[in-house]
């Protein structure tokens, strides 16, 4: 088991990083591959755990996917042969469930297992079945397992009941090859699922009103190979910023966008960072500052997201000040608090929210991860304590991190990372 070592309290960190490819953008992209049997070159793909989980996927449907050394991904649908996604997959990434609206328009057919429950509340999968049975899908759960059929998916006028980033873009596949037009009413309007949309437009989608509520594609009979890029990581990105906010540093994240992470700057500002924006650069300066506490409420986009969330609970628990940080979105997203007590920090969790009295100084101590962004604020808290903070279970952050500890060091931590 691999754990990751900090040393703590030292310098402000300083320098450059490159931000990678959204994870939450190439998963659905991947997905997307399945709805032509024309080859599909995949750019910008961060090198993580959940797009190996996907390749691996794929590839035990049959399908082609030639990786180079520089993650560019040829894939290539045309050999699919199996219809399946078994729950060892979908246990351990909940986003495989974005190829059953794929599979199942441009095949008639999908088996998939259940996601089942996770740390961070049950996220069932209820919105996405009833939507593509509006569609004309057959669709059972049976075993644990999705069984979805239909000859053809027929275009429909469908109000998700709430709103959900995988629910929409399974729709989104699902409609491109529908007869028919598709809308989707209280869409989410994430980034990646513009992303999405963008990329199945290249592959000759008729789609429009992506990134607003209401989204309608016009059904067409087959779609094409394309090449494509996936944006840039908005949750690595605020990550990032969050570090060096709380280590009082500055840092130029590269290969980003600034428009992708407005709720955050504002935040970050309020805090007491100075920020400057580029053509695909953000320059953080916290000027040897310690932050101020900030208070946040994390809610569907453009609200301040949920996958932040914890990485701004760490941030309080070293500012000046205090905040409260509420979350909307899941029902069980406190678990790093838990482990940020043991390392001194004053928080207390009253229902949704929790109550951050800042502290000048955190102490390192063991901690263990509980889920991806949990264990990316436990390291945030880990540069700033005295001492050590050794992070177990880190399998987590390699879901969603590429390179974490690299990068840190980049700018200037100590951190390393030890095979037990
Ligand atoms: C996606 C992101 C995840 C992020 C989350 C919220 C990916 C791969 N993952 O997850 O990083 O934290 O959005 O921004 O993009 N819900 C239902 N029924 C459904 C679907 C969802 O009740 O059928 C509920 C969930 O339990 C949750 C809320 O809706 O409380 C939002 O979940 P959703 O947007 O679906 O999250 P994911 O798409 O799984």
């Amino acid at each position: 088991m691999e754990k990751l070592y900090i040393k703590g309290g030292r310098e402000p960190l300083e320098g450059r990083v490159r931000i990678s490819g959204a994870k939450n953008a190439v998963l659905p992209v991947l997905a997307a591959t399945l709805l032509t049997d024309e080859l599909m070159t995949i750019g910008n793909v961060p090198h993580l755990n959940d797009v190996t989980t996907t390749i691996e996927l794929l590839r035990q449907m049959g399908i082609s996917v030639v990786i180079d050394e520089r993650m560019n991904l040829e894939v290539n649908s045309s050999t699919i042969s199996s219809f399946f996604a078994p729950y060892e997959v979908v246990k351990t990434m909940r986003a495989s469930v974005l190829v059953l609206g794929p599979m199942l328009a441009r095949y008639g057919y999908a088996r998939v297992s259940l996601p089942g429950g996770c740390a961070i509340g049950s996220r069932p999968v209820d919105i996405h079945l009833e939507s593509l049975r509006k569609m004309g899908a057959k669709v059972d759960v049976e075993d644990g397992y999705i069984i979805a059929s239909a000859p053809y998916m027929r275009g429909a006028d469908i109000e998700l009941p709430g709103r959900t980033v995988t629910g929409t873009e399974n729709l989104l596949m699902a409609a491109t090859l529908a007869r028919g037009v598709t809308t989707i009413r209280n869409a989410a309007r994430e980034p990646e699922v513009v992303d999405l949309a963008r990329c199945l437009r290249k592959m000759g989608a008729d789609i429009s009103g992506e990134g607003g509520d209401v989204i309608t594609v016009r059904g067409r009979e087959r779609l094409h190979g394309c090449g494509f890029d996936v944006l840039p990581d908005r949750i690595e990105t605020g990550t990032f910023l969050t570090a060096a906010a709380m280590t009082g540093g500055k840092v130029r994240l590269e290969n980003t966008s600034a428009g992708l992470v407005d709720t955050i700057l504002c935040k970050l500002t309020e805090s007491g960072a100075h920020i400057n924006t580029g053509n695909g650069s953000i320059e953080i300066d916290m000027r040897g500052e310690r932050p101020r506490g900030v208070s946040i409420e994390t809610a569907p986009y453009p609200a301040f997201p949920t996958d932040m969330q914890a990485q701004f609970t760490s941030l309080n628990a070293v500012a000046d000040g205090s905040g409260v940080v509420t979350e909307t979105v899941f029902e069980n997203r406190f678990m790093h608090v838990q482990e940020m007590q043991r390392m001194g920090a004053d928080i207390v969790v009253r229902g949704n929210s929790a109550y951050i009295t800042g502290s000048r100084r955190l102490k390192g101590a063991p901690v263990m991860a509980t889920d991806l962004r949990a264990s990316a604020s436990l390291i945030l808290a880990g540069l700033v304590a005295e001492g050590e903070t050794v992070v177990d279970r880190i399998y987590h952050i390699d879901r969603g991190y590429e390179c974490i500890e690299e990068k840190l060091s980049q700018l200037g931590a100590d951190i390393h990372r030890v095979s037990a």
